[in-house]
Parts: structure tokens; sequence; C-alpha cells
């Protein structure tokens, strides 16, 4: 059985729909799916898992705070544990997708990508496989001017249902890549 982690942080609930439509996709295969709300004080271990998903609004370009503190207390507790090594090798069987919600009213795509990359390394530097990135527009909600005069145009309403159901289906097929061997070939 796969074992996922869906780690995320949500303010004004874009993240979590989208999170919820990754769980829902993942719902129909044989996985046991964790879900949390990241914050400093959250003692998950990576390890636990064979797939996590680490989705986060951008903020500045860059995840939120509690989702910066969380990242960085992992990365101490997993320098103690003697996991950061030279090179950063691949830990077979690890993988992460990294999701932003963005809003880019400025520059577009690009107030997301920093964060994205700048999350993902806090797990390429232990080994995990980057699988995928996503970025997903959405709606700035509370500020109607900068979710229809920005540089992506008219966003209010994304996600729609459509965009949540093939974020659904995406996550489901990154999934059945990542299964271990043996229930592979159970399954
Ligand atoms: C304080 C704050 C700062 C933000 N900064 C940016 C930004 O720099 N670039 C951007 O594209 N979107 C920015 N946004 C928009 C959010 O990233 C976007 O609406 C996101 O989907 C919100 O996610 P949530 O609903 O899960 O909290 C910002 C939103 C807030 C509230």
């Amino acid at each position: 059985m796969l074992k996922v982690i869906l780690l995320y942080w949500s303010k004004s609930g874009n993240t979590r729909k989208v999170t919820d439509a990754i769980k829902e996709g993942l719902e129909q295969l044989d996985a046991r799916i964790t879900v949390k709300e990241m914050k400093k004080s959250l003692d998950v271990d990576y390890f636990d898992y064979d797939l996590v998903f680490l989705g986060f609004p951008s903020y500045q370009w860059l995840p939120p705070n509690p989702v910066r503190e969380f990242l960085k207390g992992r990365l101490s507790a997993d320098k103690k544990a003697g996991r950061v090594k030279v090179g950063s090798p691949r830990v077979p069987g690890k993988h992460a997708v990294l999701y932003c919600t963005y809003s880019g009213p400025h520059t577009g795509k690009n107030e997301a990508i920093p964060a994205v990359k700048h999350a993902g390394q806090f797990l390429d530097h232990v080994g995990f496989k980057i699988a995928a990135e996503w970025y997903i527009p959405c709606e700035f909600i509370g500020r109607e001017d900068l979710s229809t005069e920005g540089r992506l145009g008219d966003i209010r309403g994304l996600p729609t249902e459509s965009d949540l159901e093939k974020i659904s289906a995406n996550a489901l097929e990154i999934a059945k890549g990542c299964m271990p061997k043996e229930s592979s070939k159970r399954g």
C-alpha cells in the first residue's frame, strides 16, 4: 500500500480546495492518505511516506511563514539524523509533488516559481525525487482588482471544477507511478 502525506497551508481556501482534489484522486488507489496542515510545531517525518504532496500559496514569491518554519524545522531534524548528504543522493522510492496556488497579479507565474523552487529544495536535499511541480492560478480572494486587472487577466472563480478534476486525475497518475514494486505487481 502506498503511503502518502498531503502537507498544506491555506489562508483563504484555494490551496485547501486543491488539497481536497488531490485527496479525492488518491482515494481511487490502494493508498494510506494522511493530511496535515503545516505549522512550525508539526512533527512529521517525510521518510514515513512514499509520496509527499506539499502545497501552499505564494506570498511575495515564497511560501508563507508557517510553511517556511515547518520546512526549516524538518531540515534541522534531518541534518541531525544525518540525512542531508553531500550530493543529495536519491533515496529509492521517495517522491514529492510541489503545488503552489497563486494569483500572479504583477508578473504572473514568475511570482510562484521561486516559492516552489524554494520549498522543493527541502525535499530534494534529503533525496526525494521531485515528481512534479504544479502552478495553479487562483482568484485573489477579497481583491477584485488583483483578480481582474493583473497579468493573468480575469481569474475570478479559479480554480474551476474542471481544474480540480484535472488535478485529481494528475494526482492519481503520479501516485500510480510511485506504487512500491510489490503492490504494483499485486495490483
Ligand atoms: C498576504 C498575501 C500575499 C500574497 N502574495 C502574492 C504574491 O506575491 N504573488 C502571487 O502570485 N499571489 C500572491 N497572493 C495571492 C495568493 O497566493 C493566492 O490567492 C493563493 O491562491 C491563496 O491561497 P489560499 O487561498 O490557500 O490561502 C498573496 C495573498 C496574500 C493574502
